[in-house]
Parts: structure tokens; sequence; C-alpha cells
């Protein structure tokens, strides 16, 4: 069975993959990465990024971001963008520039207005806003919410809204998966955009977990944010262990990914799961093997958790 044939037939929209164009030369994986049954979603690891967009003032290159959403097209894919706003990767004429709050909110309104014009009409959804909150819950410091406020949030929903009207406009967080004060935090700027006519359609819940440690109540979780009138997603879904990997761990990985898979399948309103592991192995030393496909692109019990998990 293919990955995003079960999940279709179970209801939800997509199962995906998030790439990179450094990886587009490798023509084993990127056959995988094609095939729709295998993956009906991709996302840019990076290339829509404000960095990559928009590196200075008013000049903007979308080169390969094109070539991700090109390929989606090519492939019958839908297209996550990611993302408009974001603490890192943000150029320092942005993060340096020492902007007063009008000419910040307008250099916002600018950016996102203009990147995801750019790809109206070709995108499911955008990560509008990434990584608001910090772990404690308390609101994110960086030069947008220190010069504007909560309202930076807003303004990024309100441009992407008028640039794309059919785009679904996400927040997407990582370590909102289970109940706690992260998710709360989430929740209630949820209900506080909705209450000040904000346009939001989803939260989008990364899902970076390890091994044999993932949060309990995955599902009454996703609830949570589902009864107050926003769809979900699993955006960025990667479960890393500490190398070698060991049949034992293998077996635990399996589980892990069933469980997760399971508890989107069990929500109505969780419309589909997008696989994210590249950057593990750089980011965390002596941890990795969180694809569900091996180095050899080989299936890994992993990915009969995923196949477990939709039906
Ligand atoms: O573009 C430069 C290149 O010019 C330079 O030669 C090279 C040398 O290291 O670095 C390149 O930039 C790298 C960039 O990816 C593009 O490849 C950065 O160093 C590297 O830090 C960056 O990592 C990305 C990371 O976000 C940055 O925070 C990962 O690829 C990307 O997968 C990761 O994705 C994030 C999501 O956007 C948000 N959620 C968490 C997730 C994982 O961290």
């Amino acid at each position: 069975a293919k990955s995003n044939t079960v999940a279709k037939a179970a209801g939800k929209l997509y199962f995906g993959s998030a790439t990179d164009n450094p990886e587009l030369t490798d023509t084993a994986y990127v056959s995988i990465l094609s095939d729709s049954g295998f993956f009906g979603q991709i996302t840019p690891g990076n290339s829509m990024k404000w960095d990559a967009t928009e590196p200075s003032r008013g000049t903007f290159t979308f080169t390969n971001g094109d070539t991700i959403a090109n390929l989606a097209k090519k492939n019958g894919q839908l297209l996550r963008g990611h993302n408009c706003v974001w603490y890192n990767q943000l150029p320092s004429w942005v993060s340096s520039g020492n902007f007063d709050n009008a000419t910040l909110s307008s250099i916002l309104q600018t950016h996102c207005s203009t990147v995801v014009g750019h790809y109206k009409g070709q995108i499911y959804s955008w990560d509008v806003v990434n990584e608001p909150f910090n772990d404690d819950g308390t609101l994110r410091s960086f030069v947008f919410s220190n010069t504007i406020g909560e309202s930076y949030i807003d303004i990024a929903l309100n441009a992407a809204r008028a640039a794309d009207p059919n785009a679904k406009l996400y927040i997407n967080d990582y370590n909102i998966e289970g109940p706690g004060a992260k998710s709360t935090s989430m929740q209630n700027l949820v209900k506080s955009l909705k209450a000040r006519g904000t346009p939001l359609d989803g939260i989008g819940l990364q899902g970076h977990f390890i091994v044999g440690e993932l949060p309990s109540n995955l599902q009454e979780n996703l609830e949570a944010f589902t009864a107050l009138g926003v769809e979900v997603a699993y955006t960025e879904l990667d479960i890393r262990m500490t190398l070698p990997s060991t049949a034992a761990l293998l077996a635990q990985q399996e589980k892990d990914y069933q469980t997760v898979v399971t508890a989107c399948n069990n929500v109505e309103k969780c419309v589909g799961v997008t696989i994210w592991y590249s950057w593990v192995p750089s980011t965390f030393s002596g941890q990795g093997a969180a694809c569900p496909w091996d180095q050899n692109l080989v299936e890994k019990p992993a990915y009969s958790g995923i196949i477990a998990g939709f039906q």
C-alpha cells in the first residue's frame, strides 16, 4: 500500500513530505517524492522563507520556490507555503533595521502580500506565521513582536487572505502536540484572532518527536483545536532516535508513527500529515534515522506504522 493512497482512502486530504531544492538532483529520491501514491502534498523546506524570497528590501526572488511549486503541479500534488513570517531565517536588513512600528508593519504587509500573491491559486495552505510562541507559552520575542506586538500576527494573516483568498491560512508551531502551556497559548490565540475577525483556517502541529517520547493525549489535543473552528494538520512530522538504530528502536518508531497518524485519522478536521526529517542529522549530533524510509530508500517499519495508522 502507498501512504497517500491510504490517507485519501481514509478521508484525509493528503500524506505529504517537505523537500528542498538541493535534494532534487537525487533522481531515485525524486521518483519516490513525485509518486502521488506516496505523497499527495509537498512543502518547500527553505525556498519560500523570508531570507530566500526577499533577501534585500523590495527585491523578491522566487526561482527556487517556483521550482518546488512547479514540481507539485507536475506531480498533481497539493502545495503548502512555508512561511511568511518567522523569527528564523530572517534577513538582517529586517531584524537589525531599527524600523519603527509603522515602517515594520508596512514591510511585513508587503512581504506577505507579495509572496502569497506570487503563488496565488497554487497553494492549498500557507504557514503564514511560524513558531510564534516560546515553550512556556509566552509570545516569542523577535523584531516583529517586539516592535508591533501580537498584532503582527493579524497583519500577516490579513495580508495573506487578501493576496490569495482561497489559500488556507495556518499558524504553525512545535511542542503544541500535547496538552500544556504552549498548546493552551495557541488555543487562546485562535480564540483572540477569531474574536477580532482576523482570518485563520488552521493550526499546524509540527510534530518533531523522539522515539519512545511522544506526548500523551495527541487526539484530545487535536480536538481542543478543532473545537475552536479551525482545521489541523501534522506539518513537519519526524521521529528521531539516538544512533545506531536497533531492531527495538525501529519497532518503537513504527509504533510511534502509527500513534501520531492514528490521532490525525481519528479527528475529522485533521486534514493530513507531512513528514520533514532532513534537518535532523545536522541539528542533533548522534541522532537520526527519523525518516520512514532508510538511506537506501527502502521502507522501514515506521512506514508500516503510517499505513496502519490510516487503516
Ligand atoms: O543557504 C545557505 C548556504 O548558502 C550555505 O552554504 C549553507 C552552509 O551551511 O547554509 C545554507 O543555509 C542553510 C539552510 O537550511 C538552507 O539549506 C542553513 O545553514 C540551515 O540552518 C538551514 O536549516 C533549515 C532550518 O529550518 C533553519 O532553521 C533546514 O534546512 C529546515 O529543514 C528547517 O526547517 C524548520 C522549519 O522551517 C520550521 N520548523 C522547524 C524545522 C526544522 O528545524
